[in-house]
């Protein structure tokens, strides 16, 4: 599903016309630089992040934002010229919601948080990756002198946020998270460019200064960077958080079968031709032809599975992030395996490691039937991405 592109957005990531002609060798670093390919921006891009994805990723990315009018402060502060500091309170006036503190942009994002995403703000607890790219953030704004903290500000945050708030908010619409509740990014979208012109000129200001381009370019490139990793790190945390709940319950010592499950759920036969496979496909120019079933077991590593090859033929060449085990319960033929063939028959057992591509191919007269342990529920849980477009052919 992909929105249509939003004019506003488009608009709004039109570099700013008075940027000063020296910038333009930093904007240009600051655009081919590897923070755009961080994993998170690559998930947002795919649509592979779920809304309770974006639940831990943006309660982590509060503490970052409710801080922002400290990072501006931190400049000020440090700034000799006062008109350049009554400027900059124009950047502060604006977060803070001028008249209007209910509209404070940290108390908008909050609005977002709930009613977006449904996150209960008390309780979020921030990871220590996030504390620690807020305390790094906050210390180069205060901590450093007044060129090194613009050029972090300037090229490295303000004006980085159309094209990134517009990146999330592509993921965010791919989530499901609904428009009304995405006014945080969009008015960062529209506005921040008059706060980075404004920082941009606070940086300029410094032109003069020896080197000026030299601790421009380790500042701007210092603040992407930390944002890179923090992304990266989230990204991290996301696909440990996911499986934390399996590794709790192997720790726990209680086992996983409830009252509610019956014993049919424990039984599979593979002999047994289900009226509706889970996946099946047929491709006669590739000589493809077979269907999966699933066993009903209530597993939460092992996924069990059947594959049907009629006679002479082969299921899809794929790959996955599941690892497998393939129990030839009849039929003869070959498993591919990377660069390897492997003979089968009724009996033969076949290991497939996670990515290695595989087929199996039906070279006898009778069905081929397959039983492959999979340890998909683990995987597919701890994989971020589109799973089903990396193990299938087509849409099931
Ligand atoms: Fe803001
Ligand atoms: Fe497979």
């Amino acid at each position: 599903m992909h929105a249509e592109p939003d004019p506003q957005v488009a608009a709004a990531a039109t570099p700013c016309q008075a940027v000063d002609a020296r910038l333009q060798p930093l904007l240009a670093f600051e655009s081919a630089h590897s923070f755009w390919n961080n994993s998170l921006f690559a998930a947002c891009r795919a649509g592979t992040l779920t809304k309770a994805d974006f639940q831990f990723v943006f309660a982590q990315y509060y503490l970052y934002s409710k801080n922002f009018t400290r990072y501006l402060s931190g400049l000020m502060a440090n700034l000799d010229d006062d008109l350049l500091r009554s400027r900059l309170s124009q950047n502060l006036w604006e977060e803070g919601g001028g008249a209007a503190p209910e509209k404070r942009h940290a108390q908008i994002f909050r609005n977002f948080l709930r009613g977006g995403l449904g996150i209960d703000i008390a309780a979020i607890e921030f990871a220590s990756c996030t504390k620690l790219f807020v305390d790094q953030f906050l210390a180069n704004c205060i901590q450093r002198d007044a060129q090194h903290a613009s050029a972090f500000l300037s090229l490295g945050t303000e004006g980085i946020v159309a094209r990134m708030y517009s990146i999330l908010v592509e993921g965010l619409r791919k989530a499901g998270v609904a428009e009304e509740h995405l006014e945080f990014f969009h008015i960062h979208i529209a506005c921040d460019d008059d706060h980075a012109a404004t920082l941009h000129d606070i940086l300029c200001s410094f032109r003069e200064k020896p080197e000026w381009e030299r601790m421009c370019r380790k500042a701007l490139d210092l603040s992407l960077c930390l944002r890179r990793d923090f992304f990266d790190a989230l990204m991290n945390e996301l696909a440990r958080r996911r499986i934390d709940g399996h590794l709790q319950r192997i720790q726990a010592k209680q086992s996983l079968l409830t009252k509610d499950i019956d014993e049919a759920r424990l039984r599979f036969l593979p002999a047994q031709r289900s009226a509706a496979p889970m996946y099946a496909n047929k491709v006669e120019a590739m000589n493809i032809d077979f269907t999966v079933d699933r066993a009903p077991f209530p597993a939460e590593v092992i996924d069990a599975r059947v594959v049907r090859i009629p006679p002479h033929k082969n299921n899809e060449r794929h790959k996955h992030a599941h690892e497998t085990v393939f129990y030839f319960v009849s039929g003869t033929g070959r498993v591919m395996v990377d660069d390897r063939w492997i003979a089968v028959e009724p009996g033969a057992c076949v290991f497939v490691p996670r990515w290695a591509v595989h087929q199996s191919q039906n070279q006898g007269d009778t069905e081929m039937v397959i039983l492959a342990i999979t340890d998909f529920y683990l995987t597919g849980k701890a994989f971020l991405g589109d799973y089903e477009s990396t193990a299938r052919m087509k849409r099931s």
